[in-house]
């Protein structure tokens, strides 16, 4: 019988790759993992339409599996969450497991998050266009600029910022392209927005409940850019100061954003990584008696507190894919994980 081993699926399509056709970090963390563990590892491409094979195969041959696919990237991403259980149901460890993916990933966790440490008050998950109409308007006037966040998406896609000037038209700006709307009132506005909502699908298993977008308060301070923590499983490994390009909203690698990468120990990131250890009781109940999940982020955007001390707000949470090509000397720390697991 051959030795099991511990595998890296990926999608064979998508922007995240390197000159060989692989993510640039998968092959980093698979030669740390075998360092660590004396164990194989192998690459693997997700094709739907040779799913099935593929289980079969990683049923066959897999201890553990490393999924590192942007869900974004994918058509039937409930489909993909099935096959993950299936291969967990027949006893292959999953990271990140589909349980926690369909909790964390999305950004309705910042409204569940309400009335814990990470939770922002402001923050609104609308499933529905019929619940956003009852209440989206209403908040635009209260506070003259929102942000919406559809609630799968990824490198700013469908976020937008959305502000009500004194003549009651209203302007948006997209995140990803930094790409601008003008529409003559609230009225317009909402009708346009209409076809953003889309319908459940019945045939889901794990997205049922999940379409729509999630509105929270502007943060003026994202000029200064967003914090990123690194985390693997329960431990901060790094913190990524991301700063947009000048008059930009967006602080993805893509749009010209800046990265400076820094150790969680600097004492101006105390706060924040405390208020990320912290949080970790509050993110506890959505593992859905999973682990933690190997490799993410919690991203956070500044604010001031009541005294105009600094204080942070999670802007979202990120456990499919997170990219660690420029900070390879994480993958040491990935590797620890399993080298607890499966030493021999
Ligand atoms: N509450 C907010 N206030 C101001 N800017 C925000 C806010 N939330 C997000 N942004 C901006 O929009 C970008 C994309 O939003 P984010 O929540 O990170 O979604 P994703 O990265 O999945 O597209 C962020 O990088 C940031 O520049
Ligand atoms: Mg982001």
């Amino acid at each position: 019988m051959s030795e099991k081993r511990i595998f890296i699926i990926e999608y064979a399509k998508g922007s995240d790759k390197g000159f060989d056709g692989f993510r640039p970090d998968t092959k980093p963390i698979l030669n740390a993992i075998s360092e660590a563990t004396g164990i194989d590892t192998e690459v693997v491409f997700y094709r739907p339409n040779r799913k099935y094979d593929l289980l079969e195969y990683l049923k066959e041959h897999a201890y553990a599996v490393i999924s590192r696919i942007n869900p974004g990237n994918l058509k039937a991403v409930d489909e993909y969450f099935q096959f993950l259980k299936a291969l967990s149901n027949a006893g292959v460890e999953i990271h990140t497991h589909p349980d926690v993916m369909i909790n964390l990933d999305f950004k309705d966790i910042l409204a569940k998050l309400k009335g814990t440490k990470l939770g922002d008050e402001g923050t609104h998950f609308y499933h529905t266009y019929t619940e956003f109409v009852s209440n989206f308007p209403a908040l635009l006037d209260n506070y003259g600029i929102r942000v919406l966040k559809t609630n799968y998406g990824s490198t700013g896609e469908g976020v937008y910022l959305v502000s009500k000037k004194e003549d009651g038209s209203i302007f948006t700006v997209e995140a990803v392209n930094n790409e601008k709307y003008y529409y003559e009132d609230i009225n317009e506005f909402l009708h346009k927005f209409e076809s953003n909502f889309e319908a459940d699908d019945e045939n889901a298993a794990y997205f049922q409940g999940k379409a729509g977008f999630v509105g929270c308060r502007y943060l003026e301070r994202i000029a200064e850019g967003e914090i990123r923590v690194l985390l693997v499983g329960e431990k901060i490994v790094s913190v990524v100061h991301k700063k947009p390009q000048e008059g930009a909203f967006s602080a993805t690698l893509f749009s010209g954003a800046q990265y400076k990468y820094e150790s969680p120990d600097e004492p101006k990131w105390k706060e924040v990584v405390k208020l990320t250890k912290s949080g970790l009781k509050d993110i506890n109940p959505y593992l859905s008696g999973q682990q933690y999940p190997l490799l993410w982020t919690m991203d956070y955007i500044m604010d001031y507190d009541a005294d105009g001390k600094d204080s942070y707000v999670l802007s979202e949470i990120n456990c499919s894919c997170v990219g660690i090509s420029t900070q390879l000397e994480v993958a040491k720390e990935v590797a620890k994980v399993f080298k607890k697991r499966f030493k021999k």
